[in-house]
């Protein structure tokens, strides 16, 4: 049996015989020689420095972006008004961020989170290690569920990522039972709604390539509601959702968002001095400021299909007409 590179442990009685499996985590180690004992993750004191240093980085994810998605996911699960104790699917749950959302405001009966990357799901199952997610290895556009195996799929900030969205709503309308909940939501990107769009914005206009995810139309509200109609879903609802991003003043709007973590943060380490203080002096000019504050909005679109919404627009009608 290989023992652990980092403590040379091999796995206590009653783990004997089950391999040890290594893993990759980029927040850490630059090589990919360099892998974390993960199997022995709660005894070896290498595997123990690596999850807290793991969840330090979450702390800096949470500052640059995670505490903005919060805002965003909290206003959409509102708006889907979803029953209590439904089957969930979350598609691309990443750590498990908007997972941690679904339960504590749906009380789902069962939580089922997909994302195809294992450093993001080895960070959500720490963070939830006595909660009812399951945490698995999965694509959006090829869903291992059986047809209609949900009450709710929900797919959140992923949308934009994908080569084809379009695949991945319909994915998600098969494993979920007729009249269930098919739901997505995205920041508006071609419209500038990402908290990140200042520096989108200021990069490009430097000459340099940002870090746009792949996909930006398909974030466009007219554009969920077409893939959502060619999906054959009925009863479908869009909105978008606005929130406000505020900043205590430009140095905690700097140091929020250049953290060497993720692609924008390593792109701009990578920059010369010259040009990341060329960076900071445009957006230093161009932010909106309130008594020190920067202050301004970011907006997500949102489609749903359900059979509430079905329900609402009868009342709607219902309330509208005469007499
Ligand atoms: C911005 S994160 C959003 C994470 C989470 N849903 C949230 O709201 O905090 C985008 C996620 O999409 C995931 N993703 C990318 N391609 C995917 C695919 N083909 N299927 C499922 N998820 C995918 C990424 O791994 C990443 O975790």
């Amino acid at each position: 049996m290989t023992p652990c590179r980092h403590c040379a442990n091999i796995a206590p009685a009653g783990n004997r015989g089950k391999s040890i499996s290594f893993e990759y985590v980029p927040e850490l180690v630059s090589s990919r020689t360099a892998r974390v004992c993960r199997y022995q993750g709660p005894w070896c004191t290498w595997g123990r420095r690596v999850a807290d240093q793991l969840f330090s980085d979450g702390e800096v994810y949470e500052r640059l972006m995670g505490r903005w998605s919060r805002l965003v996911g909290k206003a959409f699960l509102a708006w889907l008004d979803t029953a209590k104790k439904l089957q969930w699917l979350d598609v691309g749950c990443g750590n498990g961020a908007f997972t941690e959302e679904i339960i504590a405001h749906c009380a789902p009966a069962t939580m089922v989170a997909i994302d195809p990357s294992d450093d993001q799901l080895a960070f959500a199952r720490m963070k939830h290690e006595a909660n009812i997610a399951d945490f698995r290895s999965g694509d959006a556009q090829a869903l291992q569920f059986a047809d209609a195996s949900f009450d709710v799929a929900v797919m959140a900030l992923v949308i934009s990522f994908l080569p084809d969205p379009a695949k991945a709503v319909s994915e998600m309308a098969r494993v979920v039972r007729p009249g269930g909940w098919v739901a997505a939501y995205m920041w508006d990107v071609p419209g500038g709604g990402t908290p990140v769009d200042p520096i989108y914005v200021e990069m490009e206009a430097m000459g340099m390539t940002s870090v746009r995810p792949s996909n930006p139309e398909v974030s466009r509200r007219e554009t969920m509601q077409e893939l959502w109609e060619k999906t054959g879903l009925g009863a479908i609802e869009t909105r978008t959702i606005r929130i406000p991003v505020s900043y205590s003043n430009f140095n905690d709007f700097w140091d929020s968002n250049t953290a060497p973590i993720g692609p924008q943060g390593k792109l701009i380490e990578g920059m010369s001095p010259g040009a990341r203080e060329e960076l900071r002096t445009r957006l230093r000019s161009r932010l909106p400021t309130s008594d020190g504050r920067i202050v301004y909005e970011s907006f997500a679109n949102a489609a749903c299909s359900s059979p509430d919404f079905s329900h609402r627009h009868v009342l709607r009608r219902r309330s509208l007409a005469p007499g």
